[in-house]
């Protein structure tokens, strides 16, 4: 199909990370509380498939609790290496408990001990205070085995709109919007 969203997404994914974009998954993502007021932080988009955009953070965050109360994101990746943006918006969901399992497993020991000692968006005292936690916890988990905390889960945006922006000279730009619809995606060009 000419006009899949996701696969067009992912034709793009592809060519920002053949082009050497740094860190091509870095996701700008908003969230908003009860009372509208938004908040926006880079994030890593770690799978894109048709189900959604698949994140991993720790709960307790600012993030995780205005997703608690307002399950809804708008997200933005941009390529400035191939003049390209794609901005999404949808309702979000846990992803399954497996699911993050398979994904904790991934990765290091040093990032796992960190996820366990700290309390994303929570004060602390001083930068010492958690890199004594996190050796304390170094040394209670010697080996790879540093189980996953609860609290460390993860988020897909389920998009109902993906836009794709496309650089084009004298500010020309080409912006394409797909809605989500009963009988699939429909692709209105929008002005630049
Ligand atoms: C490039 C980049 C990628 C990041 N990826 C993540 C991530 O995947 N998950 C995460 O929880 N925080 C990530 N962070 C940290 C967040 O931007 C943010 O500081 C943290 O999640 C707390 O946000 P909150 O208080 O709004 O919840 C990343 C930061 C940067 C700069």
């Amino acid at each position: 199909m000419p006009d899949d969203p996701l696969r067009r997404f992912r034709r793009w994914f592809d060519e920002a990370r053949r082009a050497g974009v740094p860190l091509p998954e870095a996701m700008a993502l908003a969230t908003a509380d009860t009372a509208g007021r938004p908040s926006v932080r880079f994030v890593l988009l770690k799978e894109a498939d048709e189900h959604g955009f698949v994140f991993f953070t720790d709960a307790r965050s600012r993030k995780g609790r205005e997703l608690r109360e307002n399950p809804r994101a708008s997200a933005a990746l941009f390529w400035d290496a191939i003049g390209k943006q794609v901005r999404l918006e949808g309702r979000t969901e846990g992803v399954a408990p497996a699911e993050v399992d398979r994904y904790w497993k991934t990765r290091p020991r040093e990032s796992r001990l960190a996820a366990l000692s700290s309390t994303q968006s929570a004060p602390i005292a001083s930068r010492a205070s958690l890199v004594a936690t996190w050796r304390k916890l170094a040394r209670r988990h010697p080996t790879d085995d540093v189980p996953r905390p609860a609290y460390w889960t993860g988020f897909r945006l389920v998009p109902d709109a993906i836009e794709f922006w496309r650089h084009r000279d004298h500010r020309l730009h080409e912006r394409e919007l797909f809605v989500r619809t009963r009988r699939g995606w429909t692709r209105t060009l929008l002005q630049p």
